[in-house]
């Protein structure tokens, strides 16, 4: 049996409550493999070639922002802001090509780690010294609270890169959150991870059956009590949910703990600690219309595994 010491691992006490909270109920929302010391296990993560695939091609980004620009005319400088950035290295590459689409006043980066958010701001600050970074810790997924986009004059170019909406628990409630937090004249950017049923599950699961990835996914676990070797991971294809799932069982009794707080979890408990969503575009598009966002763009990339949408309020 496995017992660590009793301080909070995460970096607050809300979000080690939350953590316990969700493993109690059998699963660990992604959020928490990007924060604390996890954040430098997902920077690991985020340097394979596996997730470069997800991330996608910048050019394919700028290509689709370029076209739904040209739908609104809009020649004023944007705010931008990225929410979850990450590590900070596909930003670097995006803003890199973005100054010949658009000119930009100033960049906000929002994270829910603020581990990954200064990260990604000290990276980023170092490559260009000129632009003015901003960063701010919010949580896509805390409906009690708004998320606080820029409120000057300048519209906001938000972007959400990285399939981050189908890594969410709920992502209707998440796209719906961020459509609150809008004003009439802001733009939404994003890309998400293609579901095409006639598309074999094991080439899904392609890139995700490593090493890296189970790190990523077991580090909440790890850093909370569970000893690696006392862990199986496996990831499979959820056809109902068109996700990509990684689920851990405890080969030995292991209290998890933060804060003094134990849930101690039985030899042979599971419990669901990775999922990743992908969308059929017709199932986007019609979750982005209901919710009340006009589509600007709605582009596929050329090897039709990721889909870039650019949407504004109606
Ligand atoms: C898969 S990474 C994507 C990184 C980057 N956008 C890219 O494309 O390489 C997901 C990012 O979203 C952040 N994130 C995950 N869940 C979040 C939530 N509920 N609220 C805010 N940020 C979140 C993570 O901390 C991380 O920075």
């Amino acid at each position: 049996m496995w017992i660590i010491e009793l301080k909070c691992v995460f970096e607050s006490e809300k979000q080690c409550s939350e953590f316990l909270s969700c493993l109690m109920d059998g699963y660990v929302p992604l959020k928490f493999a990007y924060v604390g010391s996890a954040a430098h296990t997902h920077d690991l993560l985020a340097s394979t070639e596996g997730y470069g695939a997800i991330v996608g091609s910048v050019k394919e980004e700028i290509s689709a922002l370029r076209e739904g620009l040209l739908k609104i005319d809009c020649m004023v400088p944007f705010n931008v802001v990225e929410l979850g950035p990450g590590n900070g290295r596909h930003t670097g590459a995006f803003i890199a090509e973005l100054s010949s689409v658009l000119t930009f006043s100033k960049f906000e980066l929002i994270d829910y780690s603020k581990t990954l958010v200064d990260l990604a701001s000290q990276r980023l600050s170092d490559v260009y010294p000129n632009i003015e970074f901003n960063t701010s810790q919010a949580d896509l997924e805390d409906y009690e609270s708004n998320i606080e986009f820029g409120k000057g004059d300048d519209p906001n170019l938000i972007l959400l890169f990285g399939n981050t909406l189908g890594n969410v628990e709920s992502w209707k409630k998440s796209l719906q959150h961020l459509f609150d937090g809008m004003r009439s004249n802001d733009i939404l950017f994003t890309s998400y991870a293609i579901y095409d049923p006639k598309v074999e599950p094991s080439v899904y699961l392609d890139g995700y059956r490593t090493s890296e990835l189970r790190n990523a996914a077991l580090e909440p676990l790890v850093m909370t009590g569970a000893d690696t070797s006392s862990v199986e991971f496996v990831v499979s294809f959820n056809a109902e949910q068109s996700a990509i799932v990684g689920k851990a069982t405890f080969l030995s009794e292991t209290v998890i703990s933060c804060s003094g707080k134990e849930v101690p979890q039985p030899t042979g408990s599971s419990v669901r600690c990775f999922l990743s969503r992908r969308f059929s575009p017709l199932v986007m598009k019609g979750a982005f219309e209901s919710i009340g966002f006009e589509l600007l763009a709605h582009v596929p990339s050329a090897d039709q595994s990721i889909s870039y949408l650019m949407a504004k309020k109606l």
